[in-house]
């Protein structure tokens, strides 16, 4: 029997569906994988991804890190730190990581503690959905309150953002309700930053506003109104989809793997690992994408410069190369076997890994506490079809006695 061609489909049922099978034919059999219908490129075992990561003077985010976006170019109202080369990404990133230190983030614990109990304390104790109820609402509660969001705009930030990443099978650009959404994001912020300007507050906003970066020609200057609202836009969209899919992914995978969690219940130390190992197991950012600036020439393939290519981290964290057992979910695994590409790798490594850490740790710490014992409703399970972010938008338990 002839096997069925390969292919892999960003936009379609498979991808949204977790395309693991499809990842480990493209490893075997095309690591250098290439796509005629949307004319990219793409890699998926660890090594290649991680290289390719590391390399920004081959592969650059200046272009866009999605498809769409590469084939037509960054809009300059989205310009901020994930779509720059260095030196200008350099400088950026140094300014925001004053923002981001560890210190900083953790002296955020009793803030984002009190908004996770606050929205438990909310949900029926017997049944409920962990995404719908939960992680959906808490992640962009807690960054929108670290800009400096009013409350009544917190919650509305999601749904813009779920609005410009849904895609439907086979649609590559965002839709009309999307730059409708992603335009009512900005305004809203830039009339926060006017709002700031006037009258700083002990925010991140008004921080942004106070801070000086350098340029690439080596003056200094402050941040403008495009620069906050498209890095504040960044912040919203980052910092909250993907700890929804996070913990998502978490409670149907413990729900598969009832040892795990039992080993959870056991011993709570085990918690930080279990993060980890969701993240390896199902990276809720399945692959970023880059342009390629020269010839690249790999295992006897070449992609030629000016290339579209996806970096598949998704299929890295699953390479049994890298990893051994890769496909067995495992709390206790050898974390230094690889490097674990879920928050990406090199100089765009995720800014806001740690607070995406501390804030799954005390989300899965409290969801034991409140369903030590508990099953899916797994017929109501529904996936997300959206743009390079994997994972769940419903995920409905029952809370056993
Ligand atoms: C489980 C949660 C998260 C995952 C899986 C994740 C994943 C990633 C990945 C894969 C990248 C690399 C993008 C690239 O190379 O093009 C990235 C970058 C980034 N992430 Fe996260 N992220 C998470 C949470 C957060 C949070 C909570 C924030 C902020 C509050 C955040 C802010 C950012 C920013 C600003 C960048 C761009 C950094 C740069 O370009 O230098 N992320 N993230």
């Amino acid at each position: 029997m002839t096997k069925a061609k390969l292919v892999f489909d960003p936009f379609s049922a498979d991808f949204f569906d977790g395309a693991y099978e499809t990842y480990r034919r493209m490893r075997d059999e095309a690591p250098v994988y290439y796509n005629d219908e949307y004319d990219f490129y793409a890699l998926t075992r660890h090594e290649d991804v991680a290289a390719a990561f590391k390399d920004f003077e081959t592969y650059s985010s200046a272009h866009g890190v999605d498809l769409a976006m590469i084939r037509k170019g960054v809009p300059p109202e989205q310009r901020s730190i994930i779509f720059m080369d260095p030196p200008e990404h350099r400088h950026m990133r140094a300014l925001v990581n004053k923002v981001f230190t560890p210190r900083a983030i953790g002296a955020l614990r009793p803030m984002v503690t009190k908004v996770i109990d606050q929205f438990l304390a909310a949900v029926n104790p017997d049944r409920f959905d962990v995404v719908q109820d939960f992680s959906a609402p808490f992640p962009v509660e807690v960054i929108t309150r670290m800009l400096g969001v009013p409350a009544e705009h917190r919650q509305q930030v999601r749904h813009w953002i779920d609005t410009t990443l849904h895609r439907a099978p086979g649609q590559l650009e965002v839709d009309e309700a999307g730059w409708e959404a992603s335009v009512q994001t900005g305004t809203m912020y830039y009339n926060l930053i006017q709002e700031r300007r006037a009258h700083p507050q002990d925010d991140m906003i008004s921080k942004l506003i106070a801070a000086e970066v350098e340029r690439d020609d080596g003056h200094k200057t402050q941040l403008g109104d495009i620069e906050i609202a498209g890095f504040a836009t960044l912040l919203g969209g980052a910092g909250a989809e993907t700890v929804t899919k996070l913990i998502g992914n978490a409670v149907v995978l413990f729900a598969r793997n009832p040892d795990q969690w039992q080993k959870l219940l056991d011993d709570r130390g085990k918690i930080a690992a279990a993060v980890e190992e969701v993240l390896r197991y199902e990276a809720p950012s399945q692959y970023n994408v880059r342009y390629s600036l020269k010839d690249v020439h790999l295992h006897g393939f070449t992609i030629p410069a000016g290339s579209p290519v996806f970096l598949i981290g998704g299929s890295a964290n699953r390479d049994p190369d890298a990893f051994t057992d890769a496909d067995k979910f495992d709390i206790d695994r050898d974390r230094t076997e690889a490097q674990n590409v879920g928050f990406g790798y090199g100089i765009h490594s995720c800014l806001g890994a740690a607070l995406a850490r501390m804030e799954s740790a005390i989300a899965l710490e409290k969801l034991l506490d409140l369903m030590p014992r508990y099953e899916l409703n797994w017929q109501d399970c529904r996936r997300v079809n959206m743009q390079n972010v994997a994972g769940w938008s419903n995920v409905p338990v029952r809370v056993l006695r």
